[in-house]
This record gives structure tokens, C-alpha cells and sequence, in this order.
């Protein structure tokens, strides 16, 4: 149907080489392969973008998003409503795996009542060959499954599927390249992502992401500055810097610097309020980034410090590269720096090997870190991983009952660490009306945790001083103060 729209030999040729040019040649494509197939069904075709996992497919699918409405497509809120269905896949533990395949038997029914409907797949899953051999046998309804690394081809990517009317199948297995200056479309006005770096390369055992996400690279510091002003300029108050170590930022570059120096940079940009980042690997966090916290007036007193577990032994068959010891003090030296730090971890409970004692350890770094609050894992066995490999898996029962233990210790420190801020008056970024009282609006404190205060959706992306009248344990119930 679409051969008016296939290129002759000479258009072939002027097909742009480079990125991002050769994308938003392909956009134009798609919009016109669009324009028919909208024509086709007799209405506007909508998408739904579905993420699974990190805050790093969330940008991902910012982009994606981006590149959908400039082709033309509509958002559509409700997956089962919508005519292009994109899952962006996590694989860092089988639970996320499993509730992919759940939801795409479901799509399938769907898709079959609906002749307009393509499926997509993308993300880390994608990056598992028998995941894609697994999807190429039994779902085969699927249109479009493409890689991590290749993800700023996507428009390309679909217009061939337009143009073919085939599924289209391309999965890289890595990539030293970064594209920038792609189309995104941020979820919200005021607060937005930032990629700083890609991949991993600190290969913690019991981790895929470094086989799934590739080899550690850093975008350049003048490309990140760039991007900031641009989103100042247009709005966004908050960035949330993102890496999976970015305490390792600039090491491979050709002029490198430091993460604490690019911070020094950041902090310059004018209209910019608020800065995270996210996630600080405690191996490379430097008395410079310490010093660069504490006297910085932006970046918010929260700090995310993975610690996995308190067993010294453990750490060293996970391959974190320091000691239970060494965490202690670095987590001492923080605090002494900068007195007012929120600090949240992630531990894995139930790592091949752990005895009874290791959990201990665990339990023991948890009540003198004193966490404002911890994401507790029970350890998922990877495909491909040495941890996978490791001989003492530890029985289902043994974990579950660790992991009960350390969540309701972890939850008892995180309710009192939370209420330490009744009855102060603290600066906070209205975010959203809220969800079960549309009186109120709910606002985040520079140290991450939520308050409820009275208000309406016009206040939304500004900044105010509320009053912390009440802890609900993890969040707050609040009043602005009047000036
Ligand atoms: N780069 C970040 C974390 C990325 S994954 C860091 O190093 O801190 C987010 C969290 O998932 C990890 O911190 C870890 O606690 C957890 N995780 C990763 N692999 C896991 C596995 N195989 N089983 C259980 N939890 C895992
Ligand atoms: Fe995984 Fe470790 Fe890399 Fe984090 S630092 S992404 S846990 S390998
Ligand atoms: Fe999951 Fe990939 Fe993030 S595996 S946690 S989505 S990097």
C-alpha cells in the first residue's frame, strides 16, 4: 500500500549519514507512512509507552515519547485504548521479566480486535537473546523489538516496520556511540531527567546491567550543560542527573573531569533550583563531591547510597569493592559534612552464601546508618552473571524470613527518621495534585520525602514554604506558611 512513499535511488541516496540528521529524516518518513494509516483507520492513532524498571528507561521513554508525537501520534493514558503499544523492558530481577510476558499475553487478545494496533518491545529484556527468541516463537503478534543501544534509531526503526509491514528485529550487543540532541518529551513540566553517562562497567556479581546496558561512557560536559539550560529555559526547576555510577563520571573522557567539577558547573546555570542525582556507587565517592554537597545551595540533601549488605565477605563475592567498615565511614564523613543529609540505600537479602551472621552484619550497618529510607531486594539469580554460578542459593524460606526481618527494622528507623522534621517549615516543589484528595497538592522536600498540603493545580511546578504539621510515618501533612 505504501509504495508511493518508497524511495527511488536517488532518494536513497541523500538519506542523511549522520546523527541526529539521519533520525529526523526518518520522522519526516514515518509522519507520512502516519498520515496514511491514519487515513486507513478513519481517526487519529494514538500510543502508550509502558516502563518497567529505572529512572533511566523513564528517560528513555521521554525520548520515545518525543519522537512519537512529532511523527503525529496522539498519547493515550490507557494501554488497552491505545493503537501503539511500546513496553520498555527491565531485566534486573526475573519478577520484572515475568510481569512483561503476563502483560503481553493480554496485549495479543487485544491487538486481534484491533487492526490498527502494533506492539513494540525495547529495553534491557531486549538486550537477553533468549528473551528475543522466546518472543520470536510464542508472540508473535509483536511488530518491532529493538535494543538499549540502538534506541535512538527507533524512528528509523519503525519507519521500516511502516514501510515493510514486517516485524522489524534489530538488537545491537554494544555501543561506543551517544546521539545527542534527539527529540524528548519530558513527563513533567518542571522536573526532568538528565543522562550524564551510559552502561556500567563495575560488574557486580549478582548485576545484568552491565551486560545489558554496555560499557561505561560519559556524555561531554559542555553537551549536559547545554541540555540544562535549554530545560531552565524552558521550565524545569529540579534535574535528577542520571548514571549508574555517577561518581565515575568523566573518567574514559578524552579531557576528563571529575563528577564533583561537573556539579561546580552545574550549579552555575541560571534559574536552576534543585539538583539530584542518582546513583553514587560508595567505591568512587570522593571527599570532593563531600566538600561539593556541602557547601553547594542546590543539590538536595539526599543521598543515595546503595550499600547491598553490611557482610564484609559478601561484599567481596559481590564485587562492590569495599568493606563494611569502609562504607561506615564514608556514611560518618557525609553526615559530619553535611549535617541535614537524608540517606536511602538498596540491600540485596539472601546473596548466594549469606549465613544467618552476614544478614547480622547487614542489620547491624542498617541501625547505625539509621537509613531515611532503603528499597530491600530478595536476591534474583541472573542468567550469565557468576553469581547465577555460585554453589549455596540460599532456600526460599530462609530469605523470605531475612527479608521480613530487615524490612520491618528498616521501616521502624525510617518512620522515626521521618518525623525528625515535625513542626519545621521546610521549602517544597508543589508536584501533582493529590491522587485520593484533589484539595490538596503533593510537594517533595529537598530531601526527597512527600508532604500533603492544602491547595489547587495552579501552584504546580513553583516552590513554597510549608509548615510539616504531621508525620504519617513516610510522608506529611502540611499548610503554607503565609509570608
Ligand atoms: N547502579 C546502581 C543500581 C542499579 S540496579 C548501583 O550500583 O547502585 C538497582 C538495584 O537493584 C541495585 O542497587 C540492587 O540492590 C538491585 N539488584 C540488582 N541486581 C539484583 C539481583 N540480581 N537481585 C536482586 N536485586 C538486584
Ligand atoms: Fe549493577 Fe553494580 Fe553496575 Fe550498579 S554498579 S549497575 S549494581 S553492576
Ligand atoms: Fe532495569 Fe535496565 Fe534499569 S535492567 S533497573 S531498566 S538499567
Amino acid at each position: 500500500m505504501n509504495d508511493n512513499i518508497r524511495n527511488t535511488a536517488e532518494e536513497e541516496a541523500a538519506i542523511p549519514v549522520r546523527e541526529p540528521e539521519r533520525q529526523y529524516y526518518y520522522i519526516e518518513k514515518a509522519k507520512r507512512y502516519f498520515e496514511q494509516m491514519c487515513e486507513a483507520a478513519g481517526r487519529p492513532l494514538t500510543f502508550c509507552v509502558t516502563t518497567f524498571g529505572c529512572q533511566m528507561n523513564a528517560r528513555d521513554s521521554e525520548k520515545l515519547t518525543g519522537i512519537l508525537e512529532r511523527i503525529g501520534y496522539r498519547e493515550e493514558p490507557e494501554e488497552e485504548k491505545a493503537d501503539f503499544v511500546i513496553y520498555n523492558t527491565c531485566t534486573v530481577r526475573e519478577n520484572a521479566n515475568q510481569r512483561v510476558y503476563g502483560r503481553l499475553g493480554q496485549l495479543g487478545r487485544i491487538k486481534k480486535k484491533n487492526p490498527h494496533m502494533m506492539i513494540a518491545l525495547c529495553g534491557c529484556m531486549m538486550q537477553e537473546p533468549e528473551v528475543v527468541e522466546k518472543l520470536k516463537k510464542s508472540y508473535r503478534f509483536i511488530d518491532l523489538i529493538f535494543g538499549t543501544h540502538n534506541i535512538y534509531k527507533f524512528a528509523e526503526l519503525l519507519a521500516m516496520r511502516m514501510e515493510s509491514g514486517r516485524t522489524v528485529i534489530d538488537i545491537w550487543k554494544d555501543t561506543d556511540k551517544i546521539v545527542e540532541d534527539l527529540p524528548s518529551e519530558r513527563k513533567y513540566a518542571f522536573k526532568s531527567g538528565v543522562n550524564i553517562m551510559f552502561g556500567c562497567n563495575n560488574f557486580c556479581s549478582y548485576c545484568i546491567v552491565p551486560y545489558v546496558r554496555g560499557r561505561e561512557r560519559s556524555r561531554e560536559p559542555e553537551a549536559i550543560i547545554r541540555e540544562i539550560e535549554r530545560l531552565t529555559k524552558d521550565g524545569v526547576a529540579e534535574v535528577m542527573l542520571l548514571g549508574q555510577n555517577v561518581n565515575s563520571y568523566g573518567k574514559t573522557l578524552e579531557h576528563p573531569i571529575t563528577f564533583a567539577e561537573l556539579l561546580r558547573r552545574i550549579e552555575k546555570i541560571d534559574g536552576l533550583k534543585r539538583i539530584r542525582f542518582m546513583t553514587s556507587h560508595p567505591k568512587d565517592l570522593s571527599d570532593e563531591l563531600i566538600e561539593v554537597m556541602a557547601q553547594s545551595e542546590k543539590i538536595c540533601r539526599h543521598l543515595h547510597l546503595p550499600v547491598q549488605s553490611g557482610s564484609t565477605r559478601i561484599l567481596e563475592k559481590m564485587n562492590r569493592r569495599y568493606t563494611k567498615e569502609g562504607y561506615l565511614a564514608l556514611a560518618d564523613r557525609i553526615k559530619k559534612a553535611v549535617p541535614d543529609i537524608s540517606l536511602t540505600t538498596d540491600i540485596i537479602v539472601g546473596f548466594p552464601g549469606e549465613t544467618e551472621e552476614d544478614f547480622q552484619e547487614t542489620l547491624d550497618v542498617v541501625r547505625k546508618v539509621r537509613y531515611d529510607s532503603a528499597f530491600t531486594f530478595i536476591y534474583s539469580r541472573r542468567t550469565g552473571t557468576p553469581a547465577a554460578a555460585m554453589e549455596d542459593q540460599i532456600p526460599e524460606d530462609v530469605v523470605k524470613d531475612r527479608f521480613n526481618r530487615l524490612l520491618s527494622e528498616v521501616q521502624d528507623i525510617s518512620a522515626e527518621r521521618c518525623s525528625r522534621h515535625t513542626g519545621t517549615v521546610q521549602t517544597v516543589l508543589a508536584e501533582a495534585v493529590n491522587d485520593h484528595d484533589d484539595s490538596l497538592i503533593t510537594g517533595r522536600l529537598g530531601n526527597n520525602l512527600l508532604v500533603h498540603f492544602p491547595g489547587g493545580a495552579s501552584m504546580i511546578g513553583k516552590f513554597f514554604p510549608v509548615h510539616l504539621k504531621e508525620c504519617k510515618g513516610f510522608y506529611y501533612l502540611g499548610e503554607i506558611v503565609k509570608e
